[in-house]
């Protein structure tokens, strides 16, 4: 019944220390090769294994991030649970990183970074809090945590996801007519959707068209959510104020990209919410102990949703 850990050295270390001390009737092993493929039971990995069908008895395939949309659905044997990373570093980081960029376009910094590149010393006129509009699209993990951070500063909330919600003091929308809407009385637009077929591309010039004129997008989800070119003709449009890019198709984006060097564009390489080794190999000995005792995992991924 070992336990395969298949991501990078450093965090290894400290997910093996933590099985030692929690779960010390279980073997751990670091890296293919280094246990018998047969006595495999779970296996935490960011990518799937080559020859995954050698580990016959596997039962559990943890991902080591929060999305699991570069794990292939159908090559993966129906018996095997697939699980997300639901931890508190990743959570507190993505908190971070959308406060963050919601605030940069509240504030103008695109604009006042231009400025600053021009020596033009020239105050914009400037919203309250109150009066700027946030909208989220995905009401998930990372969705619902993102809107207790921003909830502080006073902006005006909303929220769409699959499946209509009820959230205190968020307008909430789900299906088209509901992105409609939500788009129609969206300042800032925050994605942090997982990409499914459902998603792929849905950051287009349809969406952008939608938002009023001089809105800002945030994107933390997934480069292949976005289409980068009809981003572009948004910002340049004036469609579009700013945009704060931390996913790209392909990643790392090549360095003509149009985006590297769009004044309105604020890009971070994939760093919004990064997996903590310590929380990470806590939640992830939670989750076996969950499953030992025969309770649902926590992040489990319902395949037919593919998320
Ligand atoms: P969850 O699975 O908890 O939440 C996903 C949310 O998206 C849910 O609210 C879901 O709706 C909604 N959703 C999914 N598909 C659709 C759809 N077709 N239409 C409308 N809403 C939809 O995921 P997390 O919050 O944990 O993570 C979200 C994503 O963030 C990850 O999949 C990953 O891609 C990205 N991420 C990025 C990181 C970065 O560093 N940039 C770090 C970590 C994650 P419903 O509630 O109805 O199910
Ligand atoms: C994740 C990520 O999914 O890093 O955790 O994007």
């Amino acid at each position: 019944m070992t336990f395969l850990f298949n991501s990078d050295l450093q965090r290894g270390a400290v997910f093996r220390e933590a099985f030692a001390r929690e779960l010390p009737h279980m073997p751990f092993a670091i890296g293919p090769g280094t246990a018998s493929p047969a006595d495999i039971r779970h296996i935490i990995t960011w990518s799937v294994p080559e020859a995954l069908e050698q580990y016959r008895n596997l039962e559990i395939l943890f991902s080591v991030g929060a999305g699991i949309d570069q794990f292939p659905l159908t090559a993966i044997p129906p018996g095997v649970k697939v699980v997300r990373m639901v931890e508190d570093g990743i959570i507190r980081m993505m908190q971070e990183y959308v406060t963050l960029a919601v605030l940069a376009l509240h504030r103008n910094v695109p604009a006042y970074l231009d400025l600053q590149r021009n020596r033009e010393w020239r105050p914009l006129p400037q919203k309250q809090a109150a009066d700027r509009r946030v909208g989220l699209l995905g009401l998930g993990v990372l969705g619902r945590a993102v809107l207790e951070s921003l909830r502080p500063f006073g902006f005006r909330l909303s929220g769409w996801s699959r499946s209509a919600k009820m959230i205190e003091g968020v307008a909430t929308y789900s299906g088209n007519a509901g992105l409609s809407q939500m788009l129609g009385e969206t300042d800032i637009l925050v994605c942090l959707l997982p990409l499914t077929d459902a998603t792929r591309g849905i950051l287009n010039r349809e969406v952008f068209a939608q938002l009023p004129k001089g809105a800002g997008l945030v994107h933390a989800g997934r480069g292949a959510q976005l289409d980068s070119h009809a981003l572009l003709t948004a910002l340049d449009a004036g469609q579009l104020a700013g945009a704060v890019i931390d996913v790209a198709e392909p990643e790392p984006l090549p360095g003509d990209h149009a985006l590297w060097a769009h004044p309105k564009v604020l890009l971070t390489p994939h760093v919004a919410g990064v997996t903590q080794a310590d929380t990470a190999a806590r939640a992830v000995i939670d989750n076996i102990k969950r499953y030992e005792a025969g309770l649902d995992l926590v992040g489990l991924v319902d395949r037919t949703r593919g998320y």
